[in-house]
């Protein structure tokens, strides 16, 4: 039996924009995972496998599978991938504790999880650069141009700063983020917000350069600042995001509203995390400051 998982995710700044080439920062969350694991199948044929998820409403063959099921995409193209013809049936089991369609990367880390645990029972250790190309791909099935943030910060688990198509730069947090996250219950998927953005890009494509051009200048210097430890400023950059965020569409009434409470309440910054549209407002807080009431 081999088991493996991947973290959860967070976008600090920048997100959308990184899909039209500007830079993001995204931070793992190790404590919110993916779990996958791969055992021989009690019942099924030679080379055969199942895949069984209750938190993801999932069971199916992968033999008889559709290869837009995300799920079965991932475990096809890792088999692909290391030439791993398994010659006993096996028993896929994924469970995930990651809100799914909430900002947090959930389809990315349940297939890094599901990667590596495959990748295991062949018996290799599936490098981060690997992990994060298979989970890319089972991306691009899902919206047509993704960044490759979610995937990338999710297989190296290391906060980066990313820009799409340039060499990855991973950095150290230095100081403690305090971060308090509130659920607006909206579920949208990243293809729709993504969408939605480029739609009204391309009916405005010098106000929306603009607007990314902010955003990209946002994230490039709360790079600098938190690569110096002092957080100091960091919420007031995320709050311009936040603004930024909303002029590009993505935002919502409920995240509005939460960004607002928490900032009454005495936080730092607050903004959108993620596609948006829905999902969960991340605010940046002082150590023992986490209350919040909307
Ligand atoms: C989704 O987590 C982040 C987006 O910027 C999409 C992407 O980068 O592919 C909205």
């Amino acid at each position: 039996m081999s088991e493996a998982s991947a973290a959860a995710k967070l976008i600090l700044f920048g997100e959308h924009a990184v899909v039209f080439g500007r830079p993001a920062i995204a931070i793992p969350l190790p404590n919110l995972r993916a779990h996958a694991r791969v055992q021989p199948h009690p019942a099924g044929q030679p080379g055969q496998i199942e895949i069984v998820s209750e938190d993801l409403h999932t069971r199916l063959w992968l033999h008889e599978a559709d290869m837009d099921d995300p799920l079965a995409a991932i475990v096809q193209l890792t088999l692909d991938n290391l030439a791993f013809r398994p010659d006993k049936a096996l028993l896929v089991s994924v469970q995930s504790s990651i809100p799914v369609a909430a900002g947090l990367g959930s389809g990315a880390s349940v297939s890094v999880a599901i990667a590596r645990a495959i990748a295991a029972t062949a018996g290799f250790e599936l490098p981060p650069q690997d992990a994060s190309s298979l989970a890319f791909e089972v991306e691009r099935i899902h919206h047509g141009s993704p960044s490759g943030i979610d995937n990338t910060v999710i297989a190296y688990e290391q906060p980066v700063y990313f820009i799409r198509d340039h060499v990855l730069e991973t950095f150290e947090l230095r100081g403690v983020l305090n971060l308090v996250l509130a659920d607006t219950g909206e579920r949208v998927k990243t293809a729709q917000a993504v969408a939605g953005v480029h739609a009204r890009y391309d009916a405005n494509p010098s106000e929306y350069n603009k607007l990314f051009d902010q955003i990209g200048a946002i994230t490039a210097e709360a790079h600098q600042v938190l690569m110096s430890g002092n957080y100091d400023g960091l919420g007031a950059l995320m709050s311009r995001n936040q603004v930024l965020l909303g002029s590009i569409g993505v935002s919502s009434a409920r995240l509005d509203a939460l960004s607002k409470a928490a900032m009454k309440a005495g936080a730092q910054g607050a903004k959108l995390s993620g596609a948006g549209l829905g999902g969960y407002m991340m605010a940046m807080v002082e150590k023992g400051n986490s209350e919040v009431d909307p």
